[in-house]
C-alpha cells in the first residue's frame, strides 16, 4: 500500500488530550507535529509579562504594534528526549505557558481577530508542504480547510477537569482545587464557542473522537487506522 503525505487537523475542546494523540499519531508515522494552543499561550504570556492585560481588558492597540513590529517571535524547539518546546523570542516558555495565570485569560487573546490573523498566516506557513498533524480549535474550519484528515475530540467536562487537574499536581502545583478547574474549563469551552472569530465548531467533514472512556491504546489505534485511510492512495 503506497501512502500520500497528507495534512492531519485536530481539533476539539479543551483538555480532550488532543495534543498528547496529535504527538503520538506524528511520531508513529514520521510527520511534524503544531500545538497551535501553545502559540496563543506564548502571545498570552507576552501580553502579561508586558502588562498588557488589566483586570481581563486587554491593550488592544499595543498589542498589534508589538505583534507588527514582529516582537513576538514563537517557534518550537525539539529536546534531547524526544520532545518539542513552545519558544517565545529565544527562550523556553514551556513551563509559564501552562500555568493557570495563563491559562485563565487565554481564550482573551486566542479571541482577537488580528492575533488570530497573525497566527493562522504562520500555522499555513508551516504546513504548506503537508505531512504534518496540527492541534486547535478552528485547523479543520479555518487554517486547512482541505485537510485530507480532521478528527474533533471531545469528553465531558468533568472527565477533561480532572486530567487537567491531574496534571497540575504532577507539575507539584497543590494549591488549584478540582472545582477551580473545572470551571476554568467550562468557562473556556464557553468563550471558544460564542467568540465572534472563528468560534470553536467541528467541521462538516470532521470525523469526532469522545474519549470519555476510552484507553490510550484504543485512541491510538482509532487515529492510526483513520490516518491510513486517508492516506491510501
Ligand atoms: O489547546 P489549549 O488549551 O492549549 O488552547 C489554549 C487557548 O487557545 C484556548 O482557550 C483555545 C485557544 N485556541 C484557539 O482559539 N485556536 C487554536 N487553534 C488553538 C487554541
Amino acid at each position: 500500500m503506497t501512502l500520500k503525505k497528507i495534512t492531519i487537523a485536530i481539533d476539539g475542546h479543551s483538555s480532550t488530550g488532543k495534543s498528547t494523540m496529535a504527538k503520538t499519531l506524528a511520531r508513529r508515522i514520521g510527520y511534524a507535529y503544531v500545538d497551535t494552543g501553545a502559540m496563543y499561550r506564548a502571545v498570552t504570556l507576552f501580553a502579561l509579562r508586558n502588562k498588557l492585560i488589566r483586570r481581563g481588558k486587554v491593550d488592544e492597540p499595543a498589542l498589534k504594534d508589538h505583534l507588527k513590529r514582529g516582537d513576538i517571535v514563537i517557534t518550537f524547539r525539539p529536546t534531547k528526549e524526544g520532545k518539542s518546546v513552545t519558544v517565545l523570542n529565544g527562550k523556553n516558555v514551556e513551563r509559564y505557558i501552562r500555568s493557570m495565570r495563563v491559562s485563565n485569560v487565554v481564550s482573551i487573546i486566542a479571541a482577537i481577530g488580528f492575533v488570530r490573523k497573525a497566527m493562522v498566516k504562520q500555522q499555513q506557513a508551516m504546513g504548506k508542504d503537508k505531512g504534518l498533524v496540527m492541534d486547535g480549535r478552528d485547523i479543520g474550519t479555518v487554517v486547512f480547510p482541505d485537510a485530507e484528515m480532521k478528527v474533533f475530540a471531545t469528553a465531558s467536562a468533568e472527565v477533561r477537569a480532572q486530567r487537567r487537574y491531574d496534571e497540575l499536581r504532577a507539575k507539584g502545583d497543590t494549591t488549584t482545587t478540582f472545582e477551580e478547574v473545572l470551571a476554568n474549563v467550562t468557562e473556556r469551552d464557553r468563550i471558544d464557542s460564542t467568540r465572534k472569530e472563528s468560534p470553536l465548531r467541528q467541521a462538516d467533514d470532521a470525523v469526532v473522537l469522545d474519549n470519555s472512556h476510552m484507553t490510550l491504546e484504543e485512541q491510538d489505534e482509532w487515529l492510526y487506522n483513520l490516518y491510513l485511510d486517508r492516506a491510501k492512495n
